[in-house]
């Protein structure tokens, strides 16, 4: 579990990035900080890994203070995905992955035999794995990004627009594998995006920011789709409506939440406007570490 305490984070140039936020994100669950340009994701993330740290308030993981732990000893448990994968281009597939856990003083036979297995793990042909970056497609080479942070088997993975930079096919695949792989791995994800349907489709818990690191709303798609806190977040929630891979439809006895292809992904119980989000429940499980009344299920039956 990961818990922001008031954080606040002002920049020696002055500029508020983050502003008193607080924020428990539960382990094993998909977190995504979702908002526009500037409104502080990328610094939130890293103050996890205390690439930025805090100007006030704190940080705990699993209880502990992460201020007083050592930045190398702490980031041994977190994978960092950049955005644009952010990989090494003089270095070849195998050894931008086996890169991080060889500096972290695993030895390069173990290292590239790992880095191996990942490459089947985030599904991408071994064959592969002496080529270059720019040998591969956009596709491809965000797969190694998430290689790449999965190589020090973290239990924390911190990816900041992984999918950025590819078009939607390609995009709607790796979000696929991604919801395939927690389901299987279990990690504790934090994923930033712009893209609302994004964050809905992936995310457990949401987290909707303003400009300036405000927290406008959180909680999980179907709370935030039944009940917009206000007229921000309706706005972005709604921007293009229709096209919502989640939204609600009033079945006379209450609401309920439907994907995409009209399938059923959660219940609001007792919904109507005074539905308070905690009521919420879901029928699309994906398993034991599956996630609540979000779209990942998609077997709802
Ligand atoms: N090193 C820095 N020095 C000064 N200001 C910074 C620094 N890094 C970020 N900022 C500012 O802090 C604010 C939040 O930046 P951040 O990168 O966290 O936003 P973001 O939500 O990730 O944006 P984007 O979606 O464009 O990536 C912005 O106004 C940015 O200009
Ligand atoms: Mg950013």
């Amino acid at each position: 579990m990961i818990e922001f305490h008031s954080v606040t984070k002002r920049f020696p140039d002055g500029t508020l990035a983050v502003d008193d936020f607080s924020l428990v994100l539960p382990s094993h669950k998909t977190t995504v900080l979702v908002g526009t340009s500037g409104s502080g994701k990328t610094t939130l993330l890293r103050m996890i890994n205390r690439m930025v740290d805090p100007t006030s308030g704190s940080i705990e993981i699993d209880g502990a203070d992460i201020g007083t732990l050592e930045p190398v000893k702490l980031r041994r448990g977190i994978g960092y995905v950049m955005q644009n994968s952010g990989l090494l281009p003089h270095r070849r597939v195998i050894d931008n992955v086996a890169t991080v856990p060889m500096l972290r003083g695993m030895a390069k036979k173990k290292a590239r035999d790992e880095a191996l297995a990942l490459l089947d793990t985030v599904g991408l042909d071994r064959l592969l794995a002496n080529r270059y970056p720019s040998q591969l497609s956009g596709g491809q080479q965000q797969r190694v990004g998430v290689a790449r942070g999965l190589a020090v088997n973290p239990n924390i993975l911190l990816m900041d627009e992984p999918f950025g930079a590819v078009d939607p096919i390609v995009r709607a695949e790796l979000q696929q594998e991604l919801l395939r792989l927690q389901r299987e791995l279990g990690k504790t994800v934090v994923f930033v995006t712009h893209d609302i349907d994004e964050a809905f489709l992936l995310g457990d818990q949401v987290v909707i920011l303003r400009t300036g690191g405000k927290v406008a709303q959180v909680g999980s798609p179907a709370e935030i789709l039944a009940n917009p806190i206000d007229e921000f977040v309706a706005t972005f929630v709604g921007a293009d409506r229709g096209k919502r891979s989640l939204h609600l439809e009033n079945h006379g006895d209450g609401d309920i939440v439907v994907d995409e292809t009209g399938r059923l992904a959660g219940v609001l119980v007792g919904s109507g406007p005074s539905a308070s989000p905690s009521t919420v429940s879901s029928e699309s499980k994906a398993g034991p570490r599956g996630p609540g009344a979000s779209a990942q299920g998609g077997d709802s039956r």
